[in-house]
């Protein structure tokens, strides 16, 4: 553990502590825990500090442990959990480390991320010590063809791990975006790599917002929540993250076993846009129509308005209320 985050632990109770009482719990100097504050603070965390009382965190937290996610979870399929507390990208770093290992059921959580990747090849920005990032590693016997709808089985699971924390109306937005009345809750990204005919390895990569600070996610192209702005109850981070891990692993082996067909009404039932006009933007071009659903591999139905169908099988589009 960094002594940043071993100071960020002390403080985590949202107390004042004096930089000397710091200092002596961690065996460092006074002037080595301004040090350590102030990178703190450059992170984007909001720390008060009051002469002659020391530093008080703006808003308490919880860090991560692995003692209390792994009491949680309920699951066999997890192998290892990686807490990092910085890292590039959580997704990032499953990927090299299957270079050389196996890493199906390898979990890989992170405090900061200083360059989460987001789908179509965008940046995904999150406050440090308060959200929700997450890679899990997965291989399923089958090639790129057999995984369509993975993501969206995906969605479904973090749905109700939402709802198992008392976070209702969530809706889904195709191909995996959580929304909460139209802003952006979290997303997935699916990572692939393996031959035509598989095995497959996939890297989940999940980001949720669970407390966001005021101006982190500015320059953020369209609007968004945390789950801190939907309720006094904001869960407990290990909590939440057992609770995906619990939904998730037991969907991907019904999954690998069954496909997206078992999963397509629970998916409906969270769609967002369901029946509505949409608008469709794929590289250049846009397509105005109405959404019909999804199909049995997951694909998104589109009707436009000389009544052909339309199906979108890639994820790289983007959707819009028209
Ligand atoms: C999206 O664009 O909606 C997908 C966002 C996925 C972000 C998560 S955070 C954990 C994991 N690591 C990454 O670099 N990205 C994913």
């Amino acid at each position: 553990m960094s002594t940043r985050t071993e100071i960020l632990k002390v403080l985590a109770d949202g107390d004042f502590h004096s930089g000397t009482a710091i200092g002596e719990s961690l065996n460092i100097t006074r002037a080595a825990v301004n040090k350590c504050v102030q990178a703190l603070v450059a992170r984007g965390l909001e720390i008060h500090r009051v002469s002659g009382q020391g530093y008080k965190l703006a808003t308490p937290f919880t860090p991560l442990s692995r003692q209390r996610i792994e009491r949680d979870i309920q699951t066999n399929d997890i192998r290892t959990l990686h807490i990092l507390d910085e890292v590039d990208s959580t997704s990032r770093y499953l990927l090299s480390l299957a270079a050389d290992n196996d890493v199906h059921g390898h979990v890989c959580l992170a405090e900061c991320q200083t360059r989460g990747r987001g789908r179509r090849g965008r940046q995904w920005m999150t406050s440090p010590y308060s959200n929700v990032i997450l890679s899990l590693g997965w291989t399923f016997p089958g090639g790129p063809g057999s995984l369509a709808g993975l993501s969206l089985v995906v969605g479904v699971a973090l749905v109700q791990a939402l709802a198992d924390q008392g976070i209702e109306g969530i809706e889904l937005k195709w191909p995996n975006d959580l929304l909460w009345q139209g802003r952006k809750l979290g997303g997935v990204l699916v990572d692939l790599q393996g031959e035509v005919n598989g095995p497959s390895l996939t890297i989940l990569g999940i980001g949720i917002n669970v407390r966001q600070q005021d101006g982190a996610l500015e320059g953020v192209d369209q609007p968004w929540v945390d789950i801190s702005r939907l309720t006094d109850n904001i869960p407990d981070r290990n909590v939440f993250i057992a609770a995906i891990l619990n939904r998730l692993t037991p969907a991907l082996e019904k999954f690998k076993h069954a496909g997206f067909e078992p999963f397509r009404e629970d998916w409906t039932a969270h769609h967002a846009y369901h029946d509505q006009d949409v608008t469709l933007i794929q590289g250049n071009k846009a397509l105005h129509g109405r959404v019909r659903g999804v199909d049995e591999h997951g694909a998104l139905l589109l009707i436009d308005s000389d009544n052909n169908a339309h199906v979108f099988h890639s994820g790289e589009v983007s959707l819009r209320p028209h």
